[in-house]
Formats: structure tokens, C-alpha cells, sequence
């Protein structure tokens, strides 16, 4: 394997790369201001908002959330990994990428740590995939299924052979088996301490995130032992209530989605593509949260749920349906649809064709008609007994729906339907709170063009941080960062750690520090901090407003170091050194 990209060549391409560049070839930008906007190529929408920022080399989508550097555009955009948007930018500036040799073998054991456990699962499926090839069984049992061999690349598909071994010795040389058990790979025995594969004699079927990592496996027999699947559990890098099976696939093979159809099972999903159906993504044996409502919301604006018609299909659905209400808005569709008995989308689609299953998808009852429909077969509306029992429970979820001419009108039809005034439905207070919503209701999504000083919840040192990203010349006027370090405030070393890095280097922008700490703790709060933009471009302003937060974070040390020293010399008294520091601390503060 190639050794290590130096940071310094990552940071010399971001610096000769203009971002604006790199995303106007591929997404026309206008310019607005002192950024560049566009209609976000990554969900729909008529309004842009999508903005790309030259000075912070950085884009930002107040719709959907997306953002980052060049890299992590072409990341995102192009289906590239970290490496490949690497080296297309390198690419186009005409230069080679370096690789920094002769790190492992001469420490086996931190550079098997540093491999992560991406490449791990990466390294699995490539494995799993090759096993296929040599086992006849299986691929008899995937064409018995039907799959066309296309499709079953396109997927990953693979097989882990009938072993309790197979996959550790395969890994164990790159990997350590602390890292085989935390990504579910291998199980460990507690009486004994012994581990053994998870994945024995079945068909495997990669679980690829967002970007198109593996994270996880789901393994299926190839007869009729129990269970049927075998999934690998939630770890550090595979969460089920988050991730979507087949998202990846969809979002690769049409790049502006339009619709989204949720099965219930991978065999499912793949059926759906062989056949063109293309927008098919399933739930990994685990009920639809709104986390993943939420996550497909940002990439259609069409839902439909598509389930077997039996007592699981209708209960999943209901259960859908109401981690669903919080998100109901009036430009967004979710519809039900629910097959025959004894069908699955799978079965559905051969029989019938891809056609007439986009026409049944296209009949889909609305989530509105579902949900009165449902609750009337509940209750019988003929006595008024039933009616309050309808209405009671439609209460219940019509609290949990945002404000919406959708909730307005369910309100209506339900005021018909029971021949009681709206308004006293509107009223209405519920006896029985549902406690099943108090930890499933979503924080209304940002989508003013500018984020107020408040919602990146601006402390000196954030504030001055924040300045910094968007003005890195701000460093220069700082005479002493490593001092800065030691102040007892949260949060200023990696202010000093910035103001270090941008006196050394001041040419880099917003953009070189994300890559810099990408994957680190920093990561997140850093991303955070670029999104905001100051009111003004007017140096002398930020400048004085950056002195000032210095002033505060100064005045704030000073305090919490008087504080502890008054507080150590009630309890145990002070050392001379000690003394002394006091002394100045108290003379320095009038
Ligand atoms: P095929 O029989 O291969 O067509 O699968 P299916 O998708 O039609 O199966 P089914 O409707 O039984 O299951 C739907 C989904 O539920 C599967 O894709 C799995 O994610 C999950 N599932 C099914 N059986 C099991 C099981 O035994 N254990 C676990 N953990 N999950 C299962
Ligand atoms: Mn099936």
C-alpha cells in the first residue's frame, strides 16, 4: 500500500486550488456579494442556497447543511474518496502526489493503529467479494435469486466462507484484533476471552455510510437455517438508526434524486436497481427514525414507503408515519404503499415489471389518507364514544406536526369526520401526553442566509476564533500565542494552536485548517465556526472586535487564576513562587 500524503502538499494544493473554480465547473455559481450562491447541487431547491465563500475557501448550504472544503466537494459530489479528490486536484494542477515511504514495518505496531477502521471494513468486503468468486453455492444462489452479476457488483455482494477463522487471519496482519472485534467482525467469547468470526457460510452485503464507506455488513443463509440475516452490530463508525442501506448506490447513479422509495430488505433494494428502480433504500432491520427522515428529506423531497402488506409492514409503517410527523412541511411528500400479501418489492418487480411498479408507486396513498384511514378502521365513528376515541388519538399526532396547511387541513378533515368544530380540536388538551415524542422532536432546521452571533453560541474565545477563520491576517496582531496556551479557559489552546499556525503560514485559509483536523475533535467545533460570517468586511472593525475579545479572554484568566490561588492559599497555603504569581495577579488588576 502507498505511505502517507504529507500534510504540507495537502495544504500547498488547497493554497494554489480555488475552491470557486473547482465547484463553478461543476455547478454554475452566481456571484452575490462576497460569495458565490447557487441552487445546492446536493438537494432540491428552487431558491439558492447554497453559498461558496473565496476568502474561507469553504462552502456552506443553508438548506441541507452541506459543506466543507474543495475536497470535500469533489468528495461529495464526484463519490470520491479522500485520496481520490486529492489527487483530482493535484491532478489539475499538473502535479504529482507524494508519498511519505518508510513509516511501517519500521513501527508495526502504530501503523497498524493508524490504519483505521474504514479500511478495515474496506479491506473485509474486498475480501468478501473475492470469496464469492470461488464458491459456486453462492453464486448458484444468487443466480437462482436472479441477480445479474452487474448488479451484484454494483452492490458489493460477497461471501464469507464457512469458517470461525476465515476473516481474522485474513485481516490480522494489517489489523489488530481489538479493532476485528470493535467493528463487529469478530465475536469474543466471555467465558473464555476466544473470538471467532461473525459472519459464517452467507451471502454478504456491504453497508456503504453517505460517502460511500463500508461500515457494516448485513450476511443472509443461503438455505433456511435461523436467523436469516445477520447484521453486524452498532459500533464507532455503523449506527442503524442513522444509516440508510442503498443510499450511497442511489445518490452515485442519479446525481439529483427526486424520489426515494424505502423497502424493507437489502434482496429489496437490489431487485429494485437490476430493474431501474434505482432510488430504493432500506432500513437496517430497525424502524424508520426520524434521523433517517430527516436524512432523506435533505436529498428529495418525495418519500414513499414501500412495505409488505402483512401485520410487520403495517405496524413498520405506522411507526414510520410517526417519527415522520415532526417533519411534515407543506413543499415535502410522504405516501404509503402497501403490497399484496405475500408480495415484497422484490417478488413485486419481477412479476410485474418496472412500469407498473413506478404506476403503484405513483398511487401511493398520502400520509394524510393513511393516517385517517388507519385510525377509522380503529375506531368505529358511528357513536360518539368512537368519534372522541378517533379524536384522541389523532390529538396526539397532529401535536407533534409543525404548524402546516398540512395540519390545517387534517385538522378539517377530521372536524367532518366527526362533526366536531375545528377549532375545538385545535383546542383541544390532550390527557394522555405521548412521552414516545418528548425525545423525538427535531430542532427546526437553520435556514436564514447568515448565522446570528447566538446560534454558534459566540464565548470570547469562540468569537475571536470565528474572526480569525474569516480574517486570518487577525493573527498577526497577536504578540504572544504560546502565552495564550496556558490560560485556564476551555477552549484557548486550540486558540492559541490557530494563531500559531496562521503566523507561520499565512497564506492558508479556513479550508487548509478543516483539512487539518479532519477527523480530530476539532473538527466539528472548527466546521461550526467557519459557517459564520462577521457583519462587516471592514479590517479596522474586525480588528478591534477581535482585540477585544483577546482583552476578555485575558481578563477572564486573570480571574480564574486569582480565583484558584485565593482558593489554595485558604486550603493549603502557597508556595513562594506561588506567592509571588498572586501578588502580580492582584497588582495587574487595578
Ligand atoms: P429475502 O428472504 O432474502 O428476500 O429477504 P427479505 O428482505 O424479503 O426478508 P424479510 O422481509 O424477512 O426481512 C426484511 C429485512 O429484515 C431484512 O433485509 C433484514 O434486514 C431484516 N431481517 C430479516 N430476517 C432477519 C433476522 O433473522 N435477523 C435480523 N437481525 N434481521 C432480519
Ligand atoms: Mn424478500
Amino acid at each position: 500500500m502507498a505511505g502517507h500524503i504529507p500534510r504540507e502538499f495537502i495544504d500547498d494544493l488547497l493554497t494554489r486550488t480555488d475552491i470557486i473554480d473547482v465547484i463553478h465547473s461543476r455547478v454554475p455559481l452566481k456571484k452575490a456579494g462576497r460569495e458565490y450562491k447557487a441552487c445546492c447541487p446536493f438537494h432540491n431547491e428552487k431558491t439558492p442556497s447554497f453559498t461558496v465563500s473565496p476568502s474561507k475557501q469553504f462552502y456552506y448550504c443553508f438548506g441541507c447543511g452541506q459543506n466543507g472544503s474543495a475536497l470535500s466537494f469533489l468528495m461529495e459530489y464526484e463519490h470520491f474518496s479522500f485520496v481520490e479528490a486529492i489527487e483530482s486536484l493535484a491532478n489539475s494542477l499538473g502535479l504529482d502526489v507524494p508519498r511519505e515511504q518508510g513509516k511501517r514495518g519500521h513501527n508495526q505496531l502504530s501503523a497498524k493503529r493508524s490504519r483505521d477502521l474504514y479500511d478495515l471494513m474496506e479491506e473485509a468486503s474486498t475480501y468478501y467479494q473475492l470469496q464469492l468468486k470461488s464458491k459456486p453455492e453462492a453464486i448458484q444462489y444468487l443466480k437462482n435469486r436472479g441477480l445479474d452479476s452487474q448488479t451484484s457488483k454494483t452492490f458489493g455482494i460477497g461471501f464469507s466462507p464457512d469458517s470461525w477463522d476465515a476473516i481474522k487471519s485474513q485481516l490480522s496482519t494489517h489489523y489488530t484484533v481489538p479493532q476485528l472485534l470493535d467493528t463487529g467482525l469478530l465475536i469474543q467469547k466471555e467465558e473464555t476471552g476466544k473470538t471467532y468470526d461473525r459472519f459464517r457460510n452467507r451471502i454478504m452485503f456491504p453497508i456503504r455510510d453517505k460517502r460511500g464507506r463500508v461500515i457494516g455488513f448485513g450476511g443472509r443463509v443461503m438455505g433456511d437455517e435461523l436467523p436469516k440475516y445477520l447484521n453486524s452490530p452498532e459500533t464507532p463508525i455503523f449506527s442503524k438508526g442513522t444509516e440508510l442501506y442503498g443510499f450511497y448506490e442511489a445518490r452515485k447513479h442519479t446525481r439529483k434524486l427526486e424520489r426515494l422509495v424505502v423497502v424493507e430488505g437489502y434482496m429489496d433494494v437490489i431487485a429494485l436497481a437490476q430493474f431501474g428502480i434505482s432510488y430504493a433504500v432500506a432500513t437496517l432491520g430497525t424502524a424508520t427514525t426520524a434521523e433517517h427522515i430527516s436524512q432523506m428529506f435533505r436529498a428529495v423531497s418525495d418519500i414513499v414507503f414501500c412495505f409488505d402488506g402483512d401485520r410487520a409492514g403495517k405496524d413498520a409503517a405506522w411507526r414510520a408515519m410517526e417519527n415522520a410527523l415532526p417533519l411534515l412541511k407543506d413543499d415535502k411528500e410522504i405516501r404509503f404503499l402497501f403490497l399484496d400479501e405475500g408480495e415484497d418489492p422484490d417478488t413485486q418487480v419481477r412479476k410485474s415489471g418496472k412500469e407498473s411498479f413506478e404506476s403503484l408507486l405513483d398511487s401511493a396513498v398520502t400520509l394524510t389518507d393513511y393516517l385517517i384511514n388507519t385510525l377509522q378502521t380503529r375506531h368505529n365513528i358511528s357513536t360518539r364514544e368512537g368519534k372522541a376515541h378517533l379524536l384522541n388519538d389523532a390529538g396526539k399526532l397532529l401535536q407533534t406536526i409543525p404548524e402546516s396547511l398540512i395540519k390545517e387541513q387534517l385538522i378539517t378533515t377530521m372536524a367532518k369526520l366527526t362533526n366536531v368544530e375545528p377549532n375545538l380540536i385545535k383546542q383541544h388538551k390532550l390527557t394522555a401526553q405521548s412521552d414516545y415524542y418528548a425525545d423525538q422532536r427535531i430542532e427546526p432546521r437553520q435556514v436564514s442566509s447568515r448565522l446570528s452571533d447566538r446560534e454558534v453560541r459566540l464565548t470570547p474565545v469562540r468569537y475571536a476564533i470565528a474572526l480569525l477563520l474569516n480574517e486570518p491576517k487577525l493573527a498577526e496582531y497577536v504578540e504572544n500565542p504560546e502565552k495564550i496556551a496556558l490560560y485556564p479557559i476551555d477552549g484557548v489552546n486550540f486558540l492559541a494552536k490557530l494563531l500559531e499556525i496562521f503566523e507561520d503560514s499565512p497564506n492558508l485559509t479556513a479550508a487548509n485548517l478543516i483539512e487539518r483536523f479532519r477527523g480530530s475533535e476539532y473538527e466539528a467545533p472548527l466546521i461550526n465556526l467557519t459557517k459564520w460570517r462577521p457583519s462587516t468586511d471592514d479590517i479596522t472593525v474586525l480588528q478591534r472586535e477581535f482585540q477585544d475579545c483577546l482583552r476578555q479572554i485575558r481578563k477572564k484568566a486573570h480571574e480564574n487564576q486569582l480565583e484558584s490561588l485565593l482558593h489554595k492559599e485558604r486550603v493549603q497555603g502557597l508556595s513562594p513562587q506561588e506567592k509571588n504569581d498572586l501578588m502580580i495577579l492582584l497588582s495587574e488588576m487595578h
